[in-house]
């Protein structure tokens, strides 16, 4: 018995307690580090690439269970350059939200923790006196641009960016809106926080030309309270709080799956016309491809907690190079959004994230696999200044010349 139990992936209480009893261990340091005292030094860096807004680096969160550790993020590598569109697609499970929550630091410990690898932001924020205030010039207040370690900021400093410097779209609006108070009154409210010295009239001003610019007649909604909305307007509104407080870079995490299609379709055309006016880049993470086809400018395609392919649109739609990619375009994107263009289902199954093997996370899945296949799990291989693939075939091709 207990040897099948094992077969079937069964721990014994002794072995779950080993592993409650480690992960202690891990997480207590690891909130340690979070909740730790730091001079700004200390998670300030430079960017590689200057022409990026955001650049994750060799990224690592995990989440440790009874059962074993989730390595849900498992070395994901993948930047956001200035003004562009980055669409992020994969499986469901794969680790595109918790990719996105760990830039935001939402993941919630003591389970979830980043436990390596960076996340490197540009921030462009008020200068600061040694009192915190900010320092007035002109009508305004000076700027100054700084780039941060997300990574290794303690917690209680996220406030400089969260909702500031990086605002996030949810699925489902109703869960991110607060019933009781009015459209109007939590629009404000960005204002006020992000703001100094904001009046009731500048916010309200605020508010409403935002409004205005997700296509909602102010009038009609800024005394509403968002039960009184339609999933669409809510949807609508909540974009009109992301961009309200001006950010540098919106997260957008499947922003129009739980809307009807038509509607849908609105948001999306909602989103396109934003990128245009405002002077900042959309991390969009979709199960669609054809919202991707239409909206990003680059791809990043994730497998089982990693990066397997990542270009520009035109690289990985034209001239995909993975084997999961390749069977992706099985599901046809059309450049339009009126076909349904969910993700092809590729027979068989993911590997267990608590025991990943060495080699291709892909291999029981693949058609293509050589036999280098069963070795280790490939590196990356870079096929242009953009283009580059997590696959045995292509090392082989470049040693081959
Ligand atoms: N709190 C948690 N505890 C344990 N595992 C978690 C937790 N949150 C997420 N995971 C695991 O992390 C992995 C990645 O999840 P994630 O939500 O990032 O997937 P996703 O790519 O966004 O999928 P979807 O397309 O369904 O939204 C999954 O295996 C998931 O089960
Ligand atoms: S490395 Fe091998 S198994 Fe993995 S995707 Fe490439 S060909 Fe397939
Ligand atoms: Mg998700």
């Amino acid at each position: 018995m207990a040897k099948e139990k094992k077969a079937a992936g069964y721990l014994t209480g002794k072995e779950i307690r080993a592993i409650a009893k480690e992960n202690r261990k891990i997480t207590k340091r690891l909130e340690a580090y979070k909740n730790r005292k730091a001079e700004e030094a200390e998670f300030l860096t430079e960017m590689k690439n200057p022409e990026n807004i955001l650049e994750i680096e060799d990224l690592h969160t995990y989440f440790f269970t009874e059962q074993g550790t989730v390595k849900a993020v498992n070395g994901v590598s993948y930047d956001v350059p200035k003004n562009a569109v980055v669409g992020v697609v994969g499986e469901s499970g794969c680790g595109k939200s918790v990719t996105s929550m760990s830039v935001m630091r939402l993941i919630q410990g003591p389970a979830g923790q980043i436990v390596e690898g960076a996340i490197r932001f540009k921030s462009w924020e008020y200068k600061r006196d040694e009192k915190g205030q900010p320092i007035a010039f002109g009508d305004g207040y000076e700027m100054v641009e700084k780039i941060y370690d997300i990574a290794k900021m303690p917690i209680h400093e996220i406030h400089r960016i969260r909702g500031k410097q990086i605002a996030m779209i949810f699925q489902e609006p109703m869960t991110s809106l607060n019933p009781v108070f009015t459209i109007g009154e939590q629009l404000d409210e960005v204002t006020f926080i992000h703001t100094p010295g904001a009046t009731k009239e500048m916010a309200k001003a605020k508010s409403e030309e935002m409004l205005r610019l997700v296509g909602i007649i102010p009038e009609n909604v800024y005394k509403a309270f968002p039960h009184e909305l339609s999933g669409g307007m809510r949807q609508r509104v909540m974009i009109a709080m992301a961009l309200a407080a001006e950010p540098r870079l919106i997260i957008a995490d499947e922003p129009t799956t739980a809307l009807d299609v038509t509607i849908q379709a609105q948001i999306l055309d909602l989103l396109q016309d934003i990128k245009n006016k405002i002077d900042g880049s959309i991390l969009l993470i979709t199960h669609d491809l054809g919202v991707i086809a239409e909206m990003a400018d680059y791809v990043v395609v994730m497998y089982a907690g990693k990066v397997i392919e990542k270009g520009t649109v035109y690289e990985i739609f034209q001239d995909p190079k993975h084997p999961y990619t390749i069977g992706l375009q099985k599901s046809k994107p059309t450049m339009g959004l009126d076909d349904s263009t969910e993700l092809y289902n590729i027979p068989g199954n993911v590997p267990n994230p608590i025991d990943m093997p060495d080699h291709c996370y892909f291999k029981e899945r693949c058609a293509m696999c050589t036999k280098k296949c069963s070795g280790d799990y490939p590196g990356m291989v870079q096929l242009s200044p953009t283009h580059f693939v997590a696959c045995h075939l292509y090392e082989e091709e470049k040693e081959n010349g």
